[in-house]
């Protein structure tokens, strides 16, 4: 099974959303990554639930929500999550995770949970049961444009291999942060499953998002 995309609607143009997601869709992406911050979590704010609200209107392209916000669970409910969804929450950010996790299977959306740099693999034990994904950042949350943080290619291998040892291989593994073409090779051969194109790749200024797509996925066949 290929690689599947998710393009970082925070790295879109936002001069012209209409288009880009036009072009999105023309390239057949899996997802549409939303990235949700509070502030408080992360030291930064960006899209909000009446935007993805306005996108909803002009596509059937599931939503992958990345909620970089503390206490998650207070705010679910505003974002009209559907089926075939992905939500991620960080394992860092709410006390009652394996609760929230529920909640989220309750709305019949894929269960992310997600991992910043710094957090180990095994904070995962104890859920693995309520997962169908694992978002590994490979970049510090909270802003686009940053450098891959080199540790987390070795990450996204223990964390394959991990998940292969304890039987749960069918739980996909998403890559979030400086997902170049480059970099996507390199994550591809680690194990990643799910890619988060920024920046990096999708939306290079000037650059065709179809063709950088294309490009993109020729490094994670
Ligand atoms: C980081 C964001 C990502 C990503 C943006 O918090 O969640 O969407 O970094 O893409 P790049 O890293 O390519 O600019
Ligand atoms: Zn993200």
């Amino acid at each position: 099974m290929p690689g599947k995309i998710s393009p970082s609607i925070m790295c879109a143009d936002f001069r012209n959303l209409e288009n880009a997601i036009k072009k999105l869709k023309e390239a057949k992406v899996e997802y549409l990554h939303f990235d949700i911050m509070d502030g408080h979590f992360v030291p930064n704010f960006t899209l909000g639930p009446d935007i993805l609200k306005s996108i909803r209107e002009i596509t059937n392209i599931p939503f992958d929500i990345h909620l970089m916000v503390q206490n998650a669970e207070n705010y679910l409910e505003l974002f009209d999550i559907r089926p075939g969804d992905i939500v991620s929450v960080h394992v860092e950010s709410t006390k009652h995770l394996q609760r929230l996790l529920q909640k989220i299977k309750q709305l019949e959306a894929k269960v992310a949970v997600a991992l910043n740099p710094a957090t180990s693999i095994y904070m995962i034990e104890d859920v693995l049961e309520d997962l169908n994904i694992v978002l590994v950042m490979t970049v510090n949350p909270g802003f686009a444009g940053q450098k891959l943080v080199p540790a987390t290619l070795k990450k996204i291998v223990r964390l394959d291999k991990y998940l292969q040892e304890k039987g749960f291989g069918h739980i996909e593994i998403e890559v979030d942060g400086n997902v170049s073409y480059e970099n996507a090779k390199k994550m591809r051969t680690a194990g990643a499953d799910i890619f988060v194109g920024g920046t990096s790749s999708i939306f290079i200024k000037g650059k065709s998002i179809v063709e950088n797509i294309k490009k993109l996925r020729a490094c994670i066949v």
